[in-house]
């Protein structure tokens, strides 16, 4: 099979490519001073869902957003004293920062999975800040490497990764990571900061420009992988549905049933696109449950490239809850 990999050193002309592909709602890996990052515009959410059919995901796990600076990350997320205090030692660098989620809203539901937080990170290495400055809007990026598989350091890993897809469509040089290690994950929304992965800047160099020793994730939701279950509707899901009943919410992929008994409807994906699905699932969810209904009846989806993520989120929705 024919490789296309498209590999570029990292120039003021390949800068303007990616941020063409990032604005044409493509994928461009780039180098931080952790890990490579698979990135898309985070405000376009079909371009987001290529992320997750990339590294072929199972699961919608939130995305940190990559920002050129901290006075553009607060402009996402609502800074607190805590935060304050950790990006003026931290950022830019190998720290990414849980906030509550600015009222004026642009980065997509996809990116957060459909949380009112937001994780932001300002990288340190100086190329990736160019990068992001030329882009002019967050880029959503997990590390650039197949689910399940070892996070990129060097651009050829990420060319082999992703040899048979047809993203990313460009990846950047930016010479190996020098740090091999992902980001810590702080949540600082509160007085005292929690810890959501251990990373490079360590519990020692938080507690002590803070004052005070991070906190483990309280609640067990609050760790990677379970955060996905934390955005739960009011509304009960019934999966695999045919039609709406009587006063239930329908949300449809493909041709639509009869909608007539629907209190509200919306679609997935009307020509039964993955992509398309993947892209709407959030929001969709959260403007069904606004709707008052009781129930929200949702037709079946295949299970198959990103139709197991979309599956996976809807089975834990749908999942009696411990009341609380
Ligand atoms: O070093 C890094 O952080 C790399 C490079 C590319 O920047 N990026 C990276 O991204 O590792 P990602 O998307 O794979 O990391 C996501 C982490 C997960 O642990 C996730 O649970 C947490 O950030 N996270 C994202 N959004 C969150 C949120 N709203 N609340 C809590 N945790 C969140
Ligand atoms: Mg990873």
């Amino acid at each position: 099979m024919e490789q296309m990999t498209n590999i570029k050193p990292l120039t003021p002309d390949s800068i303007d490519e990616a941020v063409q592909y990032w604005r044409d709602g493509h994928l461009v890996a780039f180098g931080t001073e952790t890990v490579y990052g698979l990135g898309a515009d985070a405000c376009q959410p079909l371009a987001v869902s290529k992320i997750f059919a990339t590294k072929n995901r199972p699961q919608f796990n939130p995305l940190i957003s990559h920002v050129a600076d901290p006075e553009t990350a607060f402009a996402l997320g609502n800074v607190t004293p805590l935060a304050q205090t950790l990006a003026d030692t931290f950022w830019p660098g190998a720290m990414t920062l849980v906030l509550n989620q600015c009222e004026d809203r642009t980065i997509a539901d996809l990116v957060t999975a459909g949380l009112d937080s937001v994780a932001l990170r300002v990288p340190e290495h100086t190329g990736a800040r160019q990068l992001l400055a030329a882009a002019a809007v967050p880029i959503a990026a997990p590390s650039a490497n197949p689910s399940g598989r070892l996070s990129p350091t060097t651009a050829d890993h990420v060319a082999m990764a992703f040899a048979d897809q047809d993203e990313p469509k460009l990846i950047l040089d930016m010479e190996a990571s020098a740090k091999g290690l992902e980001s810590t994950v702080i949540d600082a929304r509160g007085d005292i900061p929690v810890l959501l992965r251990p990373g490079s800047i360590t519990a020692e160099m938080i507690a002590e420009l803070t004052g005070h020793a991070p906190k483990a994730p309280e609640n067990r939701i609050l760790s990677p992988g379970q955060l996905a279950s934390h955005y739960a509707p009011n509304a009960r899901i019934r999966c695999h549905a045919d039609a709406p009943q009587t006063g239930e919410a329908w949300l449809g992929f493909g041709n639509d049933p009869d909608l007539s008994e629907a209190l509200e409807a919306c679609n997935l994906s009307p020509q039964a696109d993955l992509n398309e699905a993947a892209a709407n699932l959030f929001s969709m969810l959260r403007v069904l449950d606004q709707s008052g209904a009781a129930s929200i009846a949702v037709a079946a989806i295949p299970h198959h490239g990103l139709g197991v993520a979309i599956n996976d989120r809807l089975s834990r929705a749908a999942a009696p809850r411990p009341s609380s």
